[in-house]
């Protein structure tokens, strides 16, 4: 949604009153645009969590924990890295289940070495694999945070540092500042850290409850338009009605010829190509298979068959990134007839509902061990389902692209769609007789107005 309001404000090069009344029509996407706000999930945000478990002489002993409170993005590999600003002169004494990725000066000290002296450290989760001594609870997944919705018992990371030049009681310690999370690239923003009410745990067993000394919050969230990221991914389109199928719109991503921004292209596989197998260059820029749209991610959308009660589509997501393996995919789909989605092939399915009534919105991933892993592109580089609707009579039909979805998000990220007039007609109707019913009822309902107005 918030590309497709930047989008539309950039080119805005339609005659005068059009374009105010266009103006006036998208001012209230534009507003959202900014802010980190998604109306698919309201309350989507990555919230940090200190926990000071002990105070030692020249400091304290916390537990920092992540949570991803998002219903569908994610953060996968090479994950994410969090850095802070130090209030007064802390330093990290040591570490368990994660480490800052640069120790900064520490020559002052002598004898004992902190892990880390910088003002701003930047943490990183440690790899899998890690020794037991050096892991806690949590840690250890190379920075990968699955989604709420999709794993919510991996949709935390976390922690533990020891720091000193610190505060030693809860009146005189100092919260860090300037919270950033990249995940890995920029899109998330958080706010300033916060006393809130000490966490308590419970044991394992049940039997006793113990608490945090003080505990601090930080909330972060996520905009598509802070990423500036060019868009990543496309639908095209299909029906059995129709012969045509619908592309995704040329240049959805970037163009061929326009190397800069979408990184290279190349027509075959690259294992053939040498300049491929540089490894240093392994999973930073993408390499795509050339295509019309330069996307990586391409969603194809196919009506498939018509029942006297049922109608069912097939969703093919194809990956055109030679250097990327998707591994917990998910794809949010808007349709209106997710309310009646009456059996769905291979993929796990879960109704997003955002507004109370409105249950037009589903998110769709991988099964675990089959198909949740979209490998790079080439002959494997494919996963797709099959759905199958309930018809609900007095809104069915194939006519005017109703059978289409109406948004689809990769991973989070909006694709972009066809524009509507491209759509697959129904052999006997044309968008012209479409657009003649609009101009009709638009003339009728002014006349109206007029009628009502001069009464
Ligand atoms: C963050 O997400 C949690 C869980 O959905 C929610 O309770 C909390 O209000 C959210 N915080 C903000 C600042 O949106
Ligand atoms: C600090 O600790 C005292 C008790 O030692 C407690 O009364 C107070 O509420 C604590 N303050 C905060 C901000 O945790
Ligand atoms: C916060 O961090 C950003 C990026 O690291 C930096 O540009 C900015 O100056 C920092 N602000 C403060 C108050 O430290
Ligand atoms: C702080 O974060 C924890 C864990 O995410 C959450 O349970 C708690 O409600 C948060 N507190 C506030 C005041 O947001
Ligand atoms: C390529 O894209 C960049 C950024 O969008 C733009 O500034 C540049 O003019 C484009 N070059 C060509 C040849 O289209
Ligand atoms: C993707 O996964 C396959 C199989 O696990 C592996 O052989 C391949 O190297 C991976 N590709 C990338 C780009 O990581
Ligand atoms: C939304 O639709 C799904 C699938 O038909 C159903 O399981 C779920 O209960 C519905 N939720 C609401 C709030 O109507
Ligand atoms: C479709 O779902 C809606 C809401 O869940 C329900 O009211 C309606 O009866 C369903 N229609 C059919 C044909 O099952
Ligand atoms: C199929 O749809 C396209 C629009 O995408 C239209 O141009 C074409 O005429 C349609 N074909 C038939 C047989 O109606």
């Amino acid at each position: 949604m918030e590309y497709f309001s930047s989008r539309t404000t950039r080119s805005v090069t339609i005659p005068n009153s059009f374009a105010v009344s266009l103006l006036l029509l998208l001012s209230c996407f534009a507003f959202t645009s900014t802010e980190a706000y998604d109306a698919l999930d309201p309350t989507g945000n990555i919230t940090i969590k200190w926990d000071i478990m002990s105070w030692t002489p020249d400091g304290y002993v916390a537990v920092v924990t992540m949570f991803n409170f998002q219903a569908y993005r994610h953060i996968q590999a090479p994950g994410w890295s969090l850095g802070w600003t130090w209030a007064k002169k802390e330093v990290i004494w040591s570490m368990v289940g994660g480490q800052t990725t640069d120790q900064g000066d520490c020559s002052k000290f002598k004898g004992n070495i902190p892990h880390c002296c910088k003002k701003n450290p930047t943490v990183v989760d440690l790899l899998p694999g890690t020794p037991y001594n050096q892991q806690i609870a949590n840690c250890c997944r190379g920075g990968v945070i699955n989604s709420w919705v999709q794993d919510p018992s991996n949709a935390v990371s976390a922690f533990q540092l020891s720091v000193g030049q610190a505060g030693t009681t809860n009146k005189t310690v100092r919260l860090p500042k300037n919270f950033t999370l990249q995940a890995p690239g920029p899109g998330y923003t958080c706010g300033p850290a916060k006393i809130v009410k000490a966490t308590k745990f419970v044991t394992a067993d049940k039997r006793r409850v113990t608490q945090a000394l003080m505990t601090w919050n930080i909330t972060c969230s996520y905009s598509q338009f802070l990423s500036q990221k060019t868009p990543t991914c496309c639908v095209s389109l299909s029906s059995f009605y129709n012969d045509t199928i619908v592309p995704c719109p040329t240049c959805a991503c970037g163009c061929q010829n326009n190397m800069t921004q979408s990184g290279s292209c190349v027509s075959e596989s690259p294992y053939l190509a040498s300049a491929v197998s540089d490894p240093g260059k392994y999973s930073t820029t993408p390499l795509l298979q050339c295509t019309s749209h330069m996307c990586p991610i391409r969603v194809h959308w196919h009506v498939k068959l018509n029942y006297k009660s049922y109608w069912r589509v097939k969703v093919t997501i194809t990956n055109f990134n030679f250097r990327m393996n998707y591994t917990q995919w998910n794809l949010v789909v808007q349709h209106p007839n997710f309310d009646n989605l009456t059996q769905l092939f291979s993929f796990n399915y879960k109704a997003l509902t955002p507004y109370d009534g409105l249950n037009d919105t589903a998110m769709l991933w991988g099964i675990k061990f089959y198909n949740d892993l979209l490998m790079q592109a080439g002959p494997l580089g494919n996963v797709q389902s099959e759905l199958l609707f309930r018809k609900d009579k007095l809104t069915f039909t194939f006519d005017k692209g109703w059978a289409f979805p109406r948004r689809i998000y990769f991973n989070g990220d909006n694709c972009v769609m066809p524009p509507p007039d491209a759509y697959p007609w129904l052999p006997n109707a044309s968008p012209g007789t479409i657009i003649y019913l609009l101009q009709l009822i638009i003339t009728t309902l002014a006349a109206l107005a007029f009628l009502v107005a001069y009464a």
